[in-house]
């Protein structure tokens, strides 16, 4: 019997079937499929530094100077100079005494979770939390409690319930990742004032859009020295790959020490930690950046909503398009794609059921001409099918 082909039919039959697309290009504003130019609505690269001459430069000299692999884990023969210059300057962008780099964010949340909690510990975790999270509390082997997006009676209920915990730890997003929404932090934070629980914030989507400094979330609510455990990514506005997490010189001294996802693990390549250290500094030195970001990010939203697509009330670089029904959504998707578009659909199992939807996200690259032809193209699909009059 074959057992794979079984359960891809299945997955087939009840429309969960996923293809990769293939991408010919950089992540520009306009990039290349299938030898076709379309406008990029769905790249996490939310400052448009993947790009940038001056990055792309500083990667090249660190080729150059220090080769491809990085050669070992971080503990063996894989620690660079770069790694902890890295360090140093997410801990002062985050304003937080350390920092530890991990090679994806993904890998980030599952070796916090299993170090800083276990089974005498209660993890208290957003309904809509990343996967990565979810994952990580599994592993950690703490009871895994949920409370319903955003809803702080809930979280407070909870908190009431579980005192008989050595340790309890809220887990929330910064920026929801599907649906663009920041948590409550500074109602988060009383709580578990009140409470004596600790707050772990993974804001990969917050940083380096939110913020004066584009420090993210925490310093959008002001929060700074409240968050015990700061996740974030490399991959999204700083534009290359890798996670980190930031906070005291304790907590980065234990996860340095007993984090396994860091401790047996390849370090990132020279090359890769340029390209983040390089964005970083680059991103504070081009508060402009920030400007264009969200230009664009209020022309796309007030042009979607003129058109008549219903949108969540997002607070960041992510827009998601409410459609409902899937088959529609992934419909919407693929119209879009042919007329020049790449905007993702996303459907269950990655959001409930009843809320499949597109989600766009903007760079601060685009053009006002971008948006503006991105607004025709809705406007023309979203007739076509019959979404919106
Ligand atoms: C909230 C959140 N946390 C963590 C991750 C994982 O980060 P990475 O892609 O660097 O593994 C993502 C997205 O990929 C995310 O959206």
């Amino acid at each position: 019997m074959n057992f794979w082909n079984q359960e891809l039919s299945l997955l087939k039959a009840e429309g969960l079937h996923r293809e990769l697309k293939r991408l010919e290009s950089s992540q520009s504003p306009r990039v290349i499929i299938d030898n076709r130019e379309v406008i990029m609505l769905a790249s996490n690269n939310y400052l448009g530094l993947s790009t940038e001459q001056e990055i792309k430069e500083a990667v090249i000299r660190v080729i150059q100077k220090y080769g491809t692999g990085s050669g070992g884990s971080r503990l063996t023969t894989g620690n660079y100079d770069l790694h902890e210059q890295l360090e140093k300057e997410l801990a002062d962008f985050k304003n937080t005494e350390d920092a530890l780099v991990f090679n994806t964010g993904y890998m980030a949340n599952l070796g916090v979770l299993a170090t800083v909690v276990g089974s005498e510990d209660v993890i208290i975790s957003d309904k809509l939390n990343h996967a990565s999270i979810i994952d990580g509390c599994r592993l950690s082997k703490a009871k895994f409690l949920v409370y319903k997006h955003g809803n702080l009676a809930r979280l407070e209920n909870i908190l009431k319930r579980s005192s008989k915990y050595r340790r309890r730890l809220i887990v929330t997003d910064g920026v929801f990742s599907m649906d663009g929404d920041l948590a409550p932090l500074p109602e988060i934070v009383e709580l578990a004032e009140k409470y004596q629980a600790l707050v772990m914030v993974d804001d990969a989507h917050g940083t380096g859009v939110l913020g004066s400094k584009g420090a993210g979330t925490i310093e959008h609510f002001g929060l700074e020295g409240k968050i015990d455990i700061q996740i974030g990514t490399l991959s999204k506005a700083l534009a290359a790959e890798g996670g980190f997490v930031a906070g005291s010189k304790d907590l980065i001294e234990l996860l340095r020490n007993k984090a396994r996802s860091f401790i047996y693990s390849t370090a990132l390549a020279p090359a890769t930690i340029a390209a983040s250290l390089a964005s970083l500094r680059y991103l504070q030195s081009h508060p402009e950046l920030f400007k264009n970001l969200w230009r664009n990010v209020n022309l796309l939203k007030d042009g979607l909503e003129d058109l008549g697509y219903e949108l969540l009330p997002s607070n960041s670089a992510i827009i998601p398009i409410m459609i409902g029904d899937r088959e529609k959504t992934m419909e919407l998707s693929k119209a879009l794609l042919v007329e020049g578009v790449l905007a993702s659909g996303i459907r269950p199992p990655t959001v409930a059921e009843g809320t499949s939807r597109i989600r766009v996200t903007v760079m601060a690259s685009h053009s006002v001409t971008d948006i503006e032809e991105v607004l025709d193209i809705f406007a023309r699909v979203g007739r076509e099918l019959k979404l919106i009059r």
